[in-house]
């Protein structure tokens, strides 16, 4: 059989570097999306010396670009027959509100509608193989989120970093969640996940929460990575779609990522931001 053709974003630091190297470690093919070419190439070293039989490509996009996501998507259809998973892993938390490239808050921008844009772009490719997976890396911190349609990038609420973080750690959820509704008919599986709490630029924002927690309670990249890699490519998800993991276990989401109303108003108010059909 040959290799699953797997797509990280993410894949310079933290949890997607982690993931890029398991993905890697269990023979699969290895694509990184990087916004930064030089960035890109350091962390590719970093996964050839893990694992020096590696394949591994990298691919440079700004995912807080609309057309940098664009140019991205067409570059890998033409390299790429197929993929059989896109972990849509990357996510920023700016201390002030910051516009991206397309004037889009940022948070709003990288962590939700860049992973949605990807991912359709790249549908048909995840529906060439024997059931394309989708995975998308959310956050514990969900819960907490809103979904406010009135005010989605913080242009007249006050902002706060967290509050738009919760918002778009829940909108990860309910976009897997309709995507697996949508996406049925392709064969295309879609799921989500916690990773724990890792020591990471994205957990350093939240340092009143892990200070509080002992190091022991902290995970490593690895330990973060594993159900990411799990839900890649383990035979036990075949055909498993629709669910929010925790240490490679299907737990219950907040109430308020199960209201189907709200996902696909999510799913066509994120379709006219982006520039696609509903
Ligand atoms: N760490 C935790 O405790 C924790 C807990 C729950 C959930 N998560 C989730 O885990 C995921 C990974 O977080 P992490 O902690 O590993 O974060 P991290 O170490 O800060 O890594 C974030 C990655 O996203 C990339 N990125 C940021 N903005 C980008 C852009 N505009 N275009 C392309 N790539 C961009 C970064 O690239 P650069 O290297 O160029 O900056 C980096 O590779 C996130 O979805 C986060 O919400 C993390």
């Amino acid at each position: 059989m040959s290799r699953p053709i797997c797509i990280v974003t993410g894949a310079t630091a933290g949890l997607g570097l982690a993931t890029a190297k398991g993905l890697a470690a269990a023979a699969a093919h290895v694509v990184m999306i990087a916004r930064d070419e030089a960035r890109g190439k350091v962390a590719k070293e970093a996964v050839l010396s893990a694992v020096p039989n590696a394949t591994v490509d990298v691919d440079v996009a700004d995912l807080a670009s609309l057309e940098s996501i664009r140019r991205a998507s067409e570059r890998l259809h033409d390299r790429y027959p197929r993929f059989d998973a896109l972990i849509n892993n990357a996510a920023i938390v700016p201390q002030e509100r910051t516009l991206s490239k397309d004037g889009i808050e940022l948070q709003w921008a990288v962590n939700h509608l860049a992973p949605y844009l990807f991912t359709r772009l790249l549908l048909d490719r995840l529906a060439e193989g024997d059931g394309g997976r989708v995975v998308n890396v959310t956050s514990k911190m969900h819960r907490r989120g809103r979904i406010d349609f009135d005010d989605l990038q913080f242009e007249t609420r006050k902002y706060a970093w967290s509050a738009a973080y919760c918002q778009s750690k829940l909108a990860n959820v309910l976009f897997t969640y309709e995507l697996d509704r949508r996406a049925q008919g392709l064969g295309v599986t879609s799921n989500c996940f916690h990773p724990g709490v890792i020591a990471t630029k994205v957990a350093r924002r939240f340092n009143i929460f892990t200070r509080a927690l002992s190091k022991l309670l902290l995970k490593t990249p690895e330990q973060g990575a594993d159900t990411a890699i799990y839900l890649a490519l383990s035979n036990e998800l075949d055909g498993v779609s629709g669910k929010f993991f925790v240490d490679r276990k299907a737990v219950d989401s907040a109430k308020a990522s199960y209201d189907e109303e709200v996902a696909r108003t999510l799913w066509e108010v994120s379709a006219d931001a982006v520039g696609m059909p509903h």
